[in-house]
C-alpha cells in the first residue's frame, strides 16, 4: 500500500521563500504542495518555473488573496473539494513597509496579522481532519520584542517599527493558536533569516551586503518542521533548521 501524501498549502507560494518552499515541498515523493498566489497569472508562471526544472514536482495552484474573505473561502472549498483535508499550513505572505503612519500600519497589521488568524481559522476544520497537522506562522526575529531591545542583536540600528509591531502580533498569534489546538495541531512561529527576496524592495542591498542567505535554506527549515523533526518545539519560536535554534518572543 502506497504511503499517504502530505498535503500542505503556502501562502505567498509565488515568489521569494514561498516559491522555494513550494519547489522543494513538491519534490518530496510524499507531499502534494498547494501554491497559494493571489494572482492567478503570477502563480502559473511561478508553477510552470517549478514543473520545468522538475516534472514530476506534485504541485498545484489555488487563488488565495489572504486580506479577502471570499478568496479564503473558495480557496478552502476548493482544497475541501480536491483533497479532503490538510496536513501542513504554511502562512508565508507578507509584506514589509517601511513607513509608519496609520494606513500603512493597518494595512500591515492586516497582511501579516490579521489575515493570516483568519486563514487559519478558515482552514482549521481541514486540518483538524488530518491525523497529524501541524500550522507554521513565517514570522522574524524583528517581531522579537526582546531582541527589540538588544543591542547585539545585528538589526537593533534599524527601524521597521510597522514591521516589528506585525510580526510582534504574528508570534502572538502562533502564541494563542498553539494554546487553542493544543493535543490536536501543532503550531509554530518560525524566522527564515536574512534573505535575499523582493520583500521591502531590499533585493539589491541585501545582495551588496553579501549577509543575506537565498531563500533554499529557509525552505529546509520549514519542511523540518513539516517532517516534525521540531515537534518537540510545538509552540515556541523557531529559526534555522535544527532542534533548539530558537528565538525569545
Ligand atoms: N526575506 C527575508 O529576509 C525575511 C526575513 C524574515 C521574515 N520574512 C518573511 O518571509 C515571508 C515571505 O517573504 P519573502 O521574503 O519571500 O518576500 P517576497 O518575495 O516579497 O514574497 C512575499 C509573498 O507574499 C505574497 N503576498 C503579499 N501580500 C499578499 C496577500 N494579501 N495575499 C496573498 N499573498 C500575498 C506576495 O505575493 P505577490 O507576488 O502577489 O506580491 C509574495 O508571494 C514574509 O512573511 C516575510 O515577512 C522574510
Amino acid at each position: 500500500m502506497s504511503t499517504p501524501r502530505i498535503t500542505a498549502l503556502v501562502t505567498g507560494g509565488n515568489n521569494g521563500i514561498g516559491l522555494a518552499v513550494c519547489q522543494l515541498f513538491s519534490a518530496q515523493p510524499n507531499y502534494h504542495c498547494i501554491m497559494g498566489s493571489r494572482s492567478l497569472e503570477k502563480g502559473q508562471k511561478a508553477l510552470e518555473s517549478i514543473k520545468s526544472s522538475n516534472s514530476s514536482s506534485a504541485i498545484s495552484l489555488v487563488q488565495l488573496d489572504i486580506t479577502s474573505d471570499d478568496s479564503i473561502a473558495s480557496a478552502v472549498e476548493e482544497v475541501k473539494a480536491k483533497h479532503g483535508h490538510l496536513d501542513v499550513l504554511i502562512n508565508n505572505a507578507g509584506v514589509c513597509p517601511v513607513d509608519f503612519s496609520r494606513s500603512v500600519l493597518r494595512d500591515c497589521l492586516d497582511t501579516n496579522a490579521i489575515s493570516p488568524a483568519l486563514v487559519t481559522q478558515a482552514f482549521a476544520p481541514l486540518l483538524l481532519k488530518s491525523s497529524n497537522a501541524r500550522i507554521i506562522y513565517v514570522s522574524s526575529a524583528l517581531g522579537s520584542i526582546q531582541k527589540r531591545g538588544d543591542p547585539d542583536y545585528m538589526a537593533y540600528d534599524a527601524d521597521f517599527k510597522t514591521y516589528r509591531i506585525s510580526k510582534a502580533a504574528l508570534n502572538m498569534l502562533a502564541a494563542c493558536d498553539a494554546w487553542e489546538y493544543k493535543d490536536k495541531i501543532k503550531v509554530f512561529a518560525f524566522c527564515p533569516g536574512y534573505v535575499i527576496t523582493d520583500l521591502a524592495g531590499e533585493r539589491e542591498a541585501k545582495e551588496k551586503a553579501g549577509i543575506a542567505k537565498t531563500p533554499d535554506g529557509s525552505a529546509r527549515g520549514l519542511l523540518a518542521i513539516a517532517e516534525g523533526k521540531r515537534d518537540a518545539e510545538n509552540g515556541l519560536f523557531l529559526h534555522d533548521e535544527k532542534l533548539g535554534e530558537l528565538y525569545p518572543w
